[in-house]
Protein backbone atom coordinates (compact mmCIF):
# COMPACT_ATOMS: atom_id res chain seq x y z
CA UNK A 1 0.00 0.00 0.00
CA UNK A 2 1.37 3.66 -0.80
CA UNK A 3 1.17 6.27 1.41
CA UNK A 4 -1.10 6.64 4.40
CA UNK A 5 -4.48 7.87 4.84
CA UNK A 6 -5.31 11.30 6.32
CA UNK A 7 -8.28 10.89 8.38
CA UNK A 8 -9.37 14.98 9.00
CA UNK A 9 -11.66 14.71 11.98
CA UNK A 10 -10.42 11.18 13.35
CA UNK A 11 -10.99 11.88 17.03
CA UNK A 12 -14.68 12.16 16.48
CA UNK A 13 -17.37 9.12 16.25
CA UNK A 14 -17.42 8.43 12.53
CA UNK A 15 -13.91 9.21 12.20
CA UNK A 16 -12.35 6.93 15.07
CA UNK A 17 -14.51 3.72 13.98
CA UNK A 18 -13.18 4.61 10.41
CA UNK A 19 -9.69 4.92 11.62
CA UNK A 20 -10.12 1.68 13.10
CA UNK A 21 -11.08 -0.27 9.58
CA UNK A 22 -8.15 1.27 8.24
CA UNK A 23 -5.51 0.00 10.62
CA UNK A 24 -7.27 -3.53 10.33
CA UNK A 25 -6.92 -3.32 6.64
CA UNK A 26 -3.01 -2.27 6.77
CA UNK A 27 -3.11 1.35 5.94
CA UNK A 28 -1.10 3.56 7.96
CA UNK A 29 -2.84 6.34 9.39
CA UNK A 30 -2.45 9.95 10.19
CA UNK A 31 -5.58 11.86 12.03
CA UNK A 32 -5.61 15.54 11.53
CA UNK A 33 -8.70 16.97 14.37
CA UNK A 34 -8.90 19.98 16.40
CA UNK A 35 -10.13 18.61 19.28
CA UNK A 36 -13.11 21.19 18.93
CA UNK A 37 -15.72 18.83 19.80
CA UNK A 38 -13.64 15.18 20.23
CA UNK A 39 -11.12 13.63 22.70
CA UNK A 40 -7.84 12.61 22.35
CA UNK A 41 -8.64 10.10 24.45
CA UNK A 42 -10.59 8.40 21.53
CA UNK A 43 -7.50 8.05 19.79
CA UNK A 44 -5.99 6.11 22.36
CA UNK A 45 -8.06 3.44 23.17
CA UNK A 46 -8.35 3.16 18.69
CA UNK A 47 -4.43 2.14 19.26
CA UNK A 48 -5.19 0.08 21.86
CA UNK A 49 -8.35 -1.75 19.88
CA UNK A 50 -6.09 -2.19 17.14
CA UNK A 51 -2.87 -2.60 18.54
CA UNK A 52 -1.34 -0.13 15.82
CA UNK A 53 0.35 2.98 16.03
CA UNK A 54 -1.48 6.41 14.68
CA UNK A 55 0.28 9.31 13.76
CA UNK A 56 -1.90 12.21 15.62
CA UNK A 57 -1.46 16.09 14.30
CA UNK A 58 -3.50 19.19 16.86
CA UNK A 59 -3.79 21.31 13.95
CA UNK A 60 -7.28 23.58 12.35
CA UNK A 61 -7.53 23.23 9.05
CA UNK A 62 -8.89 26.76 8.41
CA UNK A 63 -4.96 27.44 8.78
CA UNK A 64 -3.33 26.00 5.54
CA UNK A 65 0.03 26.67 6.98
CA UNK A 66 -0.44 23.81 9.32
CA UNK A 67 -1.76 22.08 6.90
CA UNK A 68 1.21 22.31 4.72
CA UNK A 69 3.21 21.08 7.78
CA UNK A 70 1.11 18.18 8.08
CA UNK A 71 1.35 17.06 4.22
CA UNK A 72 5.32 17.85 4.57
CA UNK A 73 6.03 15.34 7.18
CA UNK A 74 4.31 11.92 6.11
CA UNK A 75 4.34 10.34 2.65
CA UNK A 76 -0.18 11.09 2.37
CA UNK A 77 -1.57 9.50 -0.14
CA UNK A 78 -5.55 9.98 -0.36
CA UNK A 79 -7.80 11.44 2.71
CA UNK A 80 -10.97 10.84 4.17
CA UNK A 81 -12.42 14.39 5.07
CA UNK A 82 -14.43 14.30 8.01
CA UNK A 83 -13.56 17.40 10.07
CA UNK A 84 -16.68 19.78 10.14
CA UNK A 85 -19.25 21.89 12.57
CA UNK A 86 -22.50 19.82 12.34
CA UNK A 87 -24.64 21.40 14.20
CA UNK A 88 -28.07 22.03 12.43
CA UNK A 89 -29.37 24.45 15.25
CA UNK A 90 -26.10 26.15 15.75
CA UNK A 91 -25.86 26.78 12.31
CA UNK A 92 -28.72 29.03 12.29
CA UNK A 93 -27.47 31.08 15.01
CA UNK A 94 -23.77 31.30 12.90
CA UNK A 95 -23.92 30.73 9.63
CA UNK A 96 -20.81 32.82 9.04
CA UNK A 97 -18.80 30.11 11.36
CA UNK A 98 -19.87 27.23 9.71
CA UNK A 99 -19.65 28.32 6.01
CA UNK A 100 -16.33 29.91 6.97
CA UNK A 101 -14.74 26.73 8.99
CA UNK A 102 -16.16 23.96 6.50
CA UNK A 103 -15.96 25.59 3.53
CA UNK A 104 -12.79 26.95 4.00
CA UNK A 105 -10.95 24.17 5.64
CA UNK A 106 -11.87 21.40 2.89
CA UNK A 107 -10.51 24.73 -0.03
CA UNK A 108 -7.49 24.00 2.40
CA UNK A 109 -7.28 20.39 1.92
CA UNK A 110 -8.25 20.41 -1.79
CA UNK A 111 -5.46 23.00 -2.57
CA UNK A 112 -2.72 21.24 -0.25
CA UNK A 113 -3.42 17.69 -1.51
CA UNK A 114 -2.61 19.03 -5.36
CA UNK A 115 0.60 20.24 -3.96
CA UNK A 116 1.53 17.24 -3.12
CA UNK A 117 -0.35 14.82 -5.61
CA UNK A 118 -2.17 13.16 -3.34
CA UNK A 119 -5.70 12.64 -5.70
CA UNK A 120 -7.36 9.96 -3.43
CA UNK A 121 -10.67 11.91 -1.72
CA UNK A 122 -13.78 10.41 0.35
CA UNK A 123 -15.75 13.25 1.58
CA UNK A 124 -18.80 13.08 4.66
CA UNK A 125 -21.28 14.51 3.10
CA UNK A 126 -25.04 13.63 4.63
CA UNK A 127 -28.47 12.64 3.45
CA UNK A 128 -29.31 16.19 4.87
CA UNK A 129 -28.61 17.31 1.08
CA UNK A 130 -31.72 16.11 0.00
CA UNK A 131 -33.90 18.14 2.38
CA UNK A 132 -37.48 17.28 2.20
CA UNK A 133 -37.44 14.42 -0.21
CA UNK A 134 -39.72 14.09 -3.02
CA UNK A 135 -39.18 10.22 -3.95
CA UNK A 136 -38.69 7.21 -0.66
CA UNK A 137 -36.29 6.06 -0.97
CA UNK A 138 -33.98 8.30 -1.91
CA UNK A 139 -32.25 7.86 -4.98
CA UNK A 140 -28.89 10.25 -6.05
CA UNK A 141 -30.32 11.26 -8.28
CA UNK A 142 -32.85 12.80 -6.11
CA UNK A 143 -33.46 16.64 -6.34
CA UNK A 144 -30.97 18.04 -3.37
CA UNK A 145 -32.26 21.28 -1.32
CA UNK A 146 -30.87 21.54 2.08
CA UNK A 147 -32.42 23.57 4.51
CA UNK A 148 -30.22 25.34 6.81
CA UNK A 149 -26.50 26.59 6.64
CA UNK A 150 -24.93 23.44 8.05
CA UNK A 151 -26.88 21.22 5.02
CA UNK A 152 -26.08 24.01 2.82
CA UNK A 153 -22.00 23.48 3.35
CA UNK A 154 -22.56 20.08 2.90
CA UNK A 155 -24.20 20.78 -0.66
CA UNK A 156 -21.56 23.31 -1.37
CA UNK A 157 -18.66 20.85 -0.48
CA UNK A 158 -20.17 18.54 -2.65
CA UNK A 159 -20.30 20.69 -5.87
CA UNK A 160 -16.68 22.49 -5.12
CA UNK A 161 -15.21 18.64 -5.22
CA UNK A 162 -17.34 17.98 -8.42
CA UNK A 163 -15.47 21.26 -9.79
CA UNK A 164 -12.68 20.40 -9.01
CA UNK A 165 -12.54 16.78 -10.40
CA UNK A 166 -14.05 18.58 -13.52
CA UNK A 167 -10.62 20.91 -13.82
CA UNK A 168 -8.12 18.29 -13.27
CA UNK A 169 -9.22 14.94 -14.23
CA UNK A 170 -6.36 13.33 -11.75
CA UNK A 171 -8.58 13.43 -9.12
CA UNK A 172 -10.80 10.87 -7.90
CA UNK A 173 -13.26 11.47 -5.39
CA UNK A 174 -16.26 9.76 -3.36
CA UNK A 175 -18.83 11.86 -1.83
CA UNK A 176 -20.64 9.57 0.45
CA UNK A 177 -23.77 10.63 1.70
CA UNK A 178 -24.68 9.49 5.45
CA UNK A 179 -28.18 8.22 6.59
CA UNK A 180 -28.11 8.19 10.42
CA UNK A 181 -24.84 7.03 11.77
CA UNK A 182 -26.00 5.03 15.51
CA UNK A 183 -24.05 2.47 17.65
CA UNK A 184 -20.66 1.87 18.69
CA UNK A 185 -17.33 -0.54 17.81
CA UNK A 186 -18.32 -4.05 19.28
CA UNK A 187 -16.28 -3.78 22.25
CA UNK A 188 -17.89 -0.50 23.61
CA UNK A 189 -14.34 1.09 24.24
CA UNK A 190 -15.30 3.99 21.40
CA UNK A 191 -18.84 5.46 20.38
CA UNK A 192 -20.82 8.52 20.27
CA UNK A 193 -19.73 11.17 22.99
CA UNK A 194 -21.75 14.44 22.40
CA UNK A 195 -21.02 17.57 24.32
CA UNK A 196 -24.07 19.33 26.25
CA UNK A 197 -27.28 18.05 25.22
CA UNK A 198 -27.09 15.75 22.80
CA UNK A 199 -29.16 16.88 19.48
CA UNK A 200 -29.54 13.46 17.97
CA UNK A 201 -32.23 10.74 19.12
CA UNK A 202 -30.02 7.62 19.80
CA UNK A 203 -27.62 9.64 22.10
CA UNK A 204 -30.39 11.16 23.80
CA UNK A 205 -32.28 8.21 24.42
CA UNK A 206 -28.68 6.46 25.48
CA UNK A 207 -28.65 9.07 28.38
CA UNK A 208 -31.54 8.29 29.36
CA UNK A 209 -31.27 4.73 29.77
CA UNK A 210 -27.76 5.53 31.90
CA UNK A 211 -29.92 7.92 33.78
CA UNK A 212 -28.15 11.03 32.99
CA UNK A 213 -31.50 12.53 32.01
CA UNK A 214 -35.32 12.09 33.09
CA UNK A 215 -36.88 11.08 29.58
CA UNK A 216 -37.36 11.56 26.28
CA UNK A 217 -39.10 14.36 24.11
CA UNK A 218 -40.60 12.58 21.15
CA UNK A 219 -40.85 15.53 18.67
CA UNK A 220 -44.28 15.24 16.92
CA UNK A 221 -46.44 11.76 16.78
CA UNK A 222 -48.79 13.33 13.98
CA UNK A 223 -46.61 12.79 11.09
CA UNK A 224 -47.87 10.21 7.99
CA UNK A 225 -45.91 7.92 9.37
CA UNK A 226 -47.22 4.33 10.67
CA UNK A 227 -46.68 5.37 14.13
CA UNK A 228 -47.00 9.29 14.24
CA UNK A 229 -43.31 9.65 14.45
CA UNK A 230 -40.52 10.67 12.08
CA UNK A 231 -38.81 7.68 10.31
CA UNK A 232 -34.66 7.69 9.81
CA UNK A 233 -32.78 5.00 8.17
CA UNK A 234 -30.28 4.56 11.07
CA UNK A 235 -26.95 2.92 10.02
CA UNK A 236 -24.87 1.29 11.91
CA UNK A 237 -21.69 3.06 12.70
CA UNK A 238 -19.68 0.21 11.59
CA UNK A 239 -21.09 -0.97 8.06
CA UNK A 240 -20.68 2.83 7.74
CA UNK A 241 -16.74 2.71 8.35
CA UNK A 242 -16.97 -0.21 6.02
CA UNK A 243 -18.20 1.74 3.57
CA UNK A 244 -15.70 3.98 3.46
CA UNK A 245 -13.32 1.60 2.98
CA UNK A 246 -15.49 -0.15 0.14
CA UNK A 247 -14.90 3.95 -1.41
CA UNK A 248 -11.36 4.03 -1.28
CA UNK A 249 -10.86 0.61 -2.89
CA UNK A 250 -13.24 1.50 -5.37
CA UNK A 251 -12.10 5.27 -6.59
CA UNK A 252 -12.49 5.78 -9.64
CA UNK A 253 -11.22 9.06 -12.18
CA UNK A 254 -13.57 12.04 -10.81
CA UNK A 255 -15.95 12.62 -8.47
CA UNK A 256 -19.46 9.89 -7.69
CA UNK A 257 -21.55 10.22 -4.97
CA UNK A 258 -23.16 7.17 -3.33
CA UNK A 259 -26.24 6.84 -0.60
CA UNK A 260 -24.82 5.16 2.53
CA UNK A 261 -27.83 3.93 4.17
CA UNK A 262 -29.89 0.60 4.87
CA UNK A 263 -32.67 1.05 3.32
CA UNK A 264 -35.05 0.26 6.05
CA UNK A 265 -36.78 2.82 8.38
CA UNK A 266 -37.86 2.73 11.93
CA UNK A 267 -39.22 5.25 14.04
CA UNK A 268 -38.71 7.70 16.95
CA UNK A 269 -41.14 4.26 19.04
CA UNK A 270 -38.99 1.95 17.49
CA UNK A 271 -35.74 3.52 18.75
CA UNK A 272 -36.98 4.24 22.42
CA UNK A 273 -38.65 0.36 22.57
CA UNK A 274 -35.46 -1.38 21.08
CA UNK A 275 -33.45 0.56 23.33
CA UNK A 276 -35.41 -0.61 26.31
CA UNK A 277 -35.21 -4.08 25.46
CA UNK A 278 -31.72 -4.48 24.70
CA UNK A 279 -30.65 -2.55 28.03
CA UNK A 280 -33.46 -3.57 30.11
CA UNK A 281 -34.01 -0.01 31.67
CA UNK A 282 -37.03 1.65 31.12
CA UNK A 283 -36.85 5.01 29.04
CA UNK A 284 -39.54 7.31 30.06
CA UNK A 285 -41.16 9.68 26.70
CA UNK A 286 -43.17 12.98 26.32
CA UNK A 287 -44.29 13.70 23.04
CA UNK A 288 -43.45 17.37 22.52
CA UNK A 289 -44.26 19.75 19.29
CA UNK A 290 -42.06 18.81 16.04
CA UNK A 291 -38.46 20.22 15.93
CA UNK A 292 -38.60 23.33 13.63
CA UNK A 293 -37.21 21.59 9.82
CA UNK A 294 -37.79 17.95 10.82
CA UNK A 295 -38.99 16.01 7.73
CA UNK A 296 -41.43 13.14 7.88
CA UNK A 297 -39.11 10.41 6.57
CA UNK A 298 -36.02 9.43 5.25
CA UNK A 299 -35.48 6.76 3.42
CA UNK A 300 -31.76 5.98 1.29
CA UNK A 301 -31.98 3.77 -1.51
CA UNK A 302 -28.59 2.41 -1.20
CA UNK A 303 -28.45 0.39 -4.37
CA UNK A 304 -26.02 2.44 -5.86
CA UNK A 305 -23.21 1.95 -3.38
CA UNK A 306 -24.19 -1.78 -2.90
CA UNK A 307 -23.26 -2.59 -6.74
CA UNK A 308 -20.49 0.06 -7.34
CA UNK A 309 -18.89 -0.30 -3.92
CA UNK A 310 -19.86 -3.75 -3.74
CA UNK A 311 -20.87 -2.85 0.40
CA UNK A 312 -24.10 -3.43 1.89
CA UNK A 313 -25.24 -2.47 5.71
CA UNK A 314 -26.57 -5.75 7.22
CA UNK A 315 -26.72 -5.00 10.97
CA UNK A 316 -29.81 -4.57 12.17
CA UNK A 317 -31.65 -2.24 14.58
CA UNK A 318 -31.00 -4.29 18.00
CA UNK A 319 -27.15 -4.83 17.37
CA UNK A 320 -27.34 -0.83 16.57
CA UNK A 321 -28.72 0.13 19.67
CA UNK A 322 -27.14 -2.86 21.26
CA UNK A 323 -23.44 -1.83 20.89
CA UNK A 324 -24.80 1.65 21.72
CA UNK A 325 -25.71 0.64 24.78
CA UNK A 326 -22.42 -1.86 24.95
CA UNK A 327 -20.41 1.94 24.83
CA UNK A 328 -22.99 4.07 27.04
CA UNK A 329 -23.21 1.72 29.94
CA UNK A 330 -19.27 1.08 30.05
CA UNK A 331 -18.95 4.80 29.30
CA UNK A 332 -21.48 6.33 31.18
CA UNK A 333 -19.31 10.11 30.61
CA UNK A 334 -18.64 9.32 27.11
CA UNK A 335 -14.54 10.18 27.20
CA UNK A 336 -14.84 12.12 30.21
CA UNK A 337 -14.34 11.20 33.91
CA UNK A 338 -17.13 11.34 35.88
CA UNK A 339 -18.11 14.82 37.13
CA UNK A 340 -17.45 15.47 40.71
CA UNK A 341 -20.81 14.97 43.21
CA UNK A 342 -21.37 18.42 45.12
C1 LIG B 1 -30.17 15.41 12.16
C2 LIG B 1 -30.00 16.69 11.40
C3 LIG B 1 -29.28 16.37 10.11
C4 LIG B 1 -27.93 15.72 10.41
C5 LIG B 1 -28.19 14.47 11.23
C6 LIG B 1 -26.91 13.78 11.65
C7 LIG B 1 -31.82 18.16 12.05
C8 LIG B 1 -33.09 18.83 11.62
N1 LIG B 1 -31.29 17.30 11.16
O1 LIG B 1 -30.95 14.52 11.38
O2 LIG B 1 -29.08 17.56 9.38
O3 LIG B 1 -27.27 15.40 9.22
O4 LIG B 1 -28.91 14.81 12.40
O5 LIG B 1 -26.21 14.52 12.62
O6 LIG B 1 -31.31 18.40 13.13
N2 LIG B 1 -36.04 13.20 17.75
C9 LIG B 1 -36.85 13.19 18.87
N3 LIG B 1 -36.32 13.59 20.06
C10 LIG B 1 -35.02 14.00 20.20
C11 LIG B 1 -34.18 14.02 19.05
C12 LIG B 1 -34.73 13.61 17.83
O7 LIG B 1 -38.01 12.82 18.80
O8 LIG B 1 -34.60 14.38 21.32
C13 LIG B 1 -36.56 12.69 16.46
C14 LIG B 1 -36.50 13.65 15.28
O9 LIG B 1 -37.66 14.42 15.20
C15 LIG B 1 -36.35 12.67 14.11
C16 LIG B 1 -35.58 11.48 14.71
O10 LIG B 1 -35.76 11.58 16.10
O11 LIG B 1 -37.62 12.19 13.70
C17 LIG B 1 -34.10 11.51 14.41
O12 LIG B 1 -33.55 12.77 14.79
P1 LIG B 1 -31.97 13.06 14.76
O13 LIG B 1 -31.24 11.96 15.43
O14 LIG B 1 -31.75 14.45 15.27
O15 LIG B 1 -31.60 12.96 13.21
P2 LIG B 1 -32.20 13.78 11.96
O16 LIG B 1 -33.21 14.77 12.36
O17 LIG B 1 -32.59 12.78 10.93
Amino acid sequence: MSGSILVTGGAGYIGSHTTVALLERGFDVVIADDLSNSSEESIERVKALTGRHVDFEEVDLTDIDALRKVFASYPISGAIHFAGLKAVGESVEQPLRYYRNNLVSTMNLLDVMAEHEAWDLVFSSSATVYGDPEVLPIPEEAKTGATNPYGRTKLMIEEICQDAAAADPRWRISLLRYFNPVGAHASGDIGEDPTGHPNNLVPFVMQVAVGRRDKVMVFGDDYDTADGTGVRDYIHVLDLAAGHIAALDHLEDGCDVFNLGTGNGASVLDIIQTTAEVSGQEIPYEVAPRRAGDIATSLADPTRANEKLEWRADRGLEVMLRDAWKWQSKNPWGFNPPPEAD
